[in-house]
C-alpha cells in the first residue's frame, strides 16, 4: 500500500514538473560496452539517436558522473573525445561508496579517447571555458548540485542529457529549469529512469 501511494505522489510530481517526451526513432547497440553494474542500462540504444535527430557533432563530450565508465564507454563509440570528471568516491545515492578511481581507470585503460579526472565539479567549471558538443550529468541526484552543474554543461555544450529524471524530482525539476533559463528545447525519455535532453 505505501510503495503504491509513493508511486502515485511521484507521478503527480511528474505531471506538475512536464516535460515533453522524446521519443527514438532508431535504437542502435554500440559497438563497445562494458559490463559493469550499472542503472543507466538501456540509454546506451538511443544516444546515437538524439545525435542525429539533433544533429550532433561528434568532436567533444563531457560527463559528470562517471564511476565505473558504463556511460563514459558508450560516448567513446561516438565522439573523438570524451572527458569523465568525477569526485570518485560516491555520493548519497550511489550504493557503492569509497574511492573507485583506479578500479574505473582499470577497466577504461584500452578505450583511448577517454581521459578521466578526479575532480569535484564545483572545481572544474570554474576553469574550463571549453565548448563542448555534447555533455552528461549523472552525478549526485539533489537539486542545487544539478542545477549548478547542469547550467554550465548546457551552457558550454549543444546538447545536454541528464540522467534519473524519473527517479529523482529533484533532478526533473532541476532540468526543467535550466531550460527555461537557457531557453533551450526540453524533453524526457521516460525509461530507464528518466532521462532528461536539453538542446
Ligand atoms: C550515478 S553515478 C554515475 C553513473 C554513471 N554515469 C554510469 O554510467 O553508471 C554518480 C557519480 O557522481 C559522482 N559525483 C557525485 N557528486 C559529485 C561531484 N560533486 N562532482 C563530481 N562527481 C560527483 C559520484 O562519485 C558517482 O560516481
Amino acid at each position: 500500500m505505501r510503495k503504491i501511494l509513493k508511486y502515485l505522489k511521484k507521478l503527480r510530481l511528474q505531471k506538475k514538473v512536464y516535460l515533453k517526451e522524446y521519443i527514438p526513432i532508431k535504437k542502435t547497440a554500440p559497438e563497445k560496452t562494458i559490463p559493469v553494474v550499472t542503472a543507466w542500462k538501456g540509454l546506451e540504444l538511443i544516444i546515437e539517436d538524439i545525435l542525429n535527430q539533433f544533429n550532433i557533432e561528434r568532436g567533444s563530450c563531457i560527463e559528470f558522473g562517471v564511476e565505473f565508465g558504463f556511460s563514459s564507454v558508450v560516448f567513446s563509440n561516438y565522439f573523438k573525445t570524451v572527458k569523465g570528471v568525477d569526485i570518485f568516491i560516491g555520493d548519497e545515492h550511489t550504493t557503492h561508496k569509497g574511492d573507485h578511481y583506479e578500479q574505473t581507470r582499470n577497466s577504461l585503460v584500452d578505450f583511448k579517447n577517454i581521459e578521466l579526472f578526479k575532480s569535484d565539479y564545483r572545481d572544474w567549471i570554474k576553469k574550463d571555458t571549453n565548448q563542448y558538443d555534447f555533455a552528461h550529468v549523472d552525478i549526485v541526484h539533489n537539486y542545487k548540485e544539478t542545477y549548478e552543474c547542469g547550467l554550465w554543461a548546457v551552457q558550454h555544450s549543444k546538447c545536454c542529457i541528464f540522467h534519473d529524471t524519473d527517479s529523482f524530482i529533484e533532478v526533473r525539476r532541476a532540468v526543467y529549469d535550466i531550460a527555461k533559463k537557457t531557453g533551450k528545447r526540453v524533453y524526457n525519455y521516460p525509461h530507464h529512469h528518466g532521462l532528461g535532453i536539453i538542446v
